[in-house]
């Protein structure tokens, strides 16, 4: 048997104008996880996968060309050069949300992506991941800008500019994150296909906004190398704003941002596509137990802490 997982991951700063070609940092969530387990099936059996938590049976030889992972898998066995449908059984789980924007869909095709290339003998490279799962997510949500496939394959924080390799960034201080989720599906490609409208109904007024949510997350970066945790937070509360702008807020996810802030968190802001999903809050060890108890308080689903730090 053969299991690899994924881990999911959260935007820092910069998404919709990552895809706009400006830069965006992001990290994994490591204690979220999607695993894929391959075990061989007897001859005649072909490949068959389970996707436990939807309830959902693929057959490899029947599954549509657009299918998400049956696509995934196509890609792993046309790079492991297997032409013929092989005999696996594959169980694929995730305790990621679906549509939370801690990238469910790109960290189960990296599992499935990781676990195929491993199972038919091959190395299971990060940016052989990232560029398969990117062709699998462009059936995900269209004009990707491959941050999410990105950071999840490689599994350490990036400086991510849309066509370039990922950069590492540094981190003067540890830092430390409250994600929370308002528990409101919310697929990235309705959100991306939003902003893309409004940037052809007006794109000089998006232009300009992204450019600035560039100048924040160039800030960001020298502030994190620098263990500037006020600056952080004021970059994540003015990112969130140009976010609100361009029409991807909403009142659930701001009702969780205003809660994270009255609580002491120095900055909050969503990530992620938007409109639901998650929000991030940056905690310290002081404010973190009241942010947390806030953020359930404003109807949080649940909120887990992930620190930020070199690796
Ligand atoms: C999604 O995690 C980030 C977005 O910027 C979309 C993308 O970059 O592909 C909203």
């Amino acid at each position: 048997m053969t299991t690899s997982t994924a881990s999911g991951k959260i935007i820092l700063f910069g998404e919709h104008a990552v895809v706009y070609g400006r830069p965006a940092i992001a990290a994994p969530v490591s204690q979220l996880r999607a695993t894929a387990a391959i075990t061989d099936a007897p001859a005649g059996s072909g490949c068959v996968l389970f996707a436990q938590d939807i309830g959902e049976e693929v057959h490899l030889s029947t599954a549509a060309a657009d299918h998400p992972l049956a696509l995934a898998l196509r890609l792993a066995l046309e790079e492991a050069g297997i032409e013929k449908e092989p005999n696996w059984r594959i169980v694929l789980t995730s305790d990621i949300s679906i549509a939370s924007g801690l990238g469910s869909g790109a960290a189960i095709s990296a599992a499935l992506v990781r676990a195929a290339l491993t199972h038919a003998g091959q190395p299971a490279r990060p940016e052989t991941v990232s560029r398969l799962v990117f062709r699998s997510e462009e059936y995900f949500h269209g004009t990707p800008s491959g941050i999410d496939n990105t950071v999840i394959a490689y599994e350490r924080p990036v400086w991510f500019v849309k066509g370039q390799p990922p950069e590492r960034f540094g981190v003067g201080h540890p830092f430390t994150l409250a994600i929370a989720d308002s528990g409101l599906p919310s697929p990235t490609k309705e959100t991306v296909g939003d902003v893309r409208r409004g940037w052809e109904a007006d794109p000089a007024e998006y232009e300009s906004r992204f450019s600035r949510v560039a100048d924040i997350v160039h800030g960001a970066r020298r502030a994190i190398r620098d263990g500037n945790f006020v600056a952080i937070g004021q970059l994540m509360n003015i990112n969130q704003q140009q976010l609100e702008a361009i029409g991807v807020s909403s009142p659930a996810l701001e009702k969780l941002i205003a809660a994270a802030r009255g609580a002491g968190a120095r900055g909050a802001k969503l990530s992620g596509g938007g409109r639901g999903g998650n929000v991030i809050a940056l905690v310290d060890d002081k404010s973190a137990a009241a942010v947390e108890g806030a953020l359930r308080a404003a109807g949080a689903k649940g909120v887990i802490l992930t620190t930020i730090s070199h690796r």
